[in-house]
């Protein structure tokens, strides 16, 4: 049994205009894996995620949490998943520790389970000693560690979290992941949106990339770079002219003052490092990123 399976869904809101935010979304995700959503804004992934944790009706289409069907054994999908909402709100006189002490009681631990959950879920997103203060006067991103902690106190088994490590920073946010690989290696399923790419290819078993509501590819971080037929890209400091290199070429992209140039083959790329050197630019390579996949897949460059 898949940890989440999405059959066809459809979600269209109807508010002033009608806007068809998931066109036919098919997703499994298996037990034990860290899965993530990438798309750029607007694509559906919070609808996709609010769909999947009940929140919001579809408008056609099915889906399965732990084999039970979002639509009709909701309150069975509760008790398998904790959920880390996109926009957090804190209630202001709450602490972080009473979030992921009582929210771990309501969950049906006893006092002690739910001290030991919540002592190790604030130590874990380092909070601890933060614990006591109000989520009033605590900075964003330590408000959203508080309900991060608050969903990492749960027992549950899958994980849904939406944009998990925005506003967080650098050193936060290779704690969150450090954290959820452990659980994940200890047989927990997350589903998590985000926008760091970098951290996605780090970290993600699969992902899928969502545009206007359509899932455009899915699989481990290199199947989805294969994707694209250009395998390397070379960063260059200074006028492209001089390289021989027209600006409007479509491998070539602007980035600041800077180029990014998409080669298919390895020779080659090296070859215009070395010419860039001679006439004295900056100039440098890699294979391609995750990003650089994602920017010309959504960008509408497929092969
Ligand atoms: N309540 C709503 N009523 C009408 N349209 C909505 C509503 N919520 C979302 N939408 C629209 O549905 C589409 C998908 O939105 P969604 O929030 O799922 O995107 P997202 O992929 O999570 O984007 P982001 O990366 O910005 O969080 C967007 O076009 C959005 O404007
Ligand atoms: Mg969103």
């Amino acid at each position: 049994m898949e940890a989440v399976e999405s059959i066809n869904l459809v979600k269209v809101y109807h508010s002033k205009e009608i806007v068809e935010a998931l066109k036919g979304v098919n997703i499994s995700i298996r037990k034990g894996e860290l899965y993530t959503l990438l798309g750029p804004n607007g694509a559906g992934k919070t609808t996709f995620l609010r769909i999947i944790s009940t929140q919001l009706l579809p408008t056609k289409g099915e889906a399965y949490v732990s084999g039970y069907d979002v639509l009709t054994q909701p309150n069975e999908v509760r008790k398998h998943i904790a959920v880390v909402p996109q926009d957090v709100a804190t209630y202001g006189n709450f602490t972080p520790w009473e979030y992921s002490y009582y929210f771990s009681l309501l969950r049906g631990m006893t006092k002690r389970e739910a001290k030991e959950a919540a002592e190790k879920a604030l130590k874990a997103v380092e909070l601890w000693d933060l614990r006591n203060r109000t989520c009033a006067t605590l900075s964003g991103g330590e408000k959203k560690r508080a309900i991060i902690a608050s969903a990492l106190a749960s027992n549950s088994d899958i994980f849904m979290l939406d944009e998990p490590t925005s506003g967080l920073d650098a050193v936060a946010r290779r704690n969150v992941w450090a954290v959820l690989r452990g659980m994940v290696e200890q047989g927990k399923t997350i589903l998590l949106t985000t926008h760091i790419m970098e951290e996605a290819e780090m970290v993600s078993d699969r992902l899928a990339i969502i545009h206007e509501g359509t899932v455009i590819a899915e699989g481990t971080p290199e199947q989805i770079k294969r994707l694209v037929k250009e395998k390397f890209r070379v960063v260059v400091d200074g006028n492209l002219n001089s390289l021989g290199l027209v600006e409007n070429n479509n491998r070539v992209v602007k980035f600041g003052s800077k180029w990014i140039i998409y080669i298919k083959d390895e020779d080659e790329a090296l070859e215009i490092v070395g010419t860039a050197l001679k006439k004295g630019l900056r100039a440098e390579t890699a294979t391609i990123t995750l990003e650089d996949v994602f920017v010309k897949l959504v960008g509408g460059e497929t092969d």
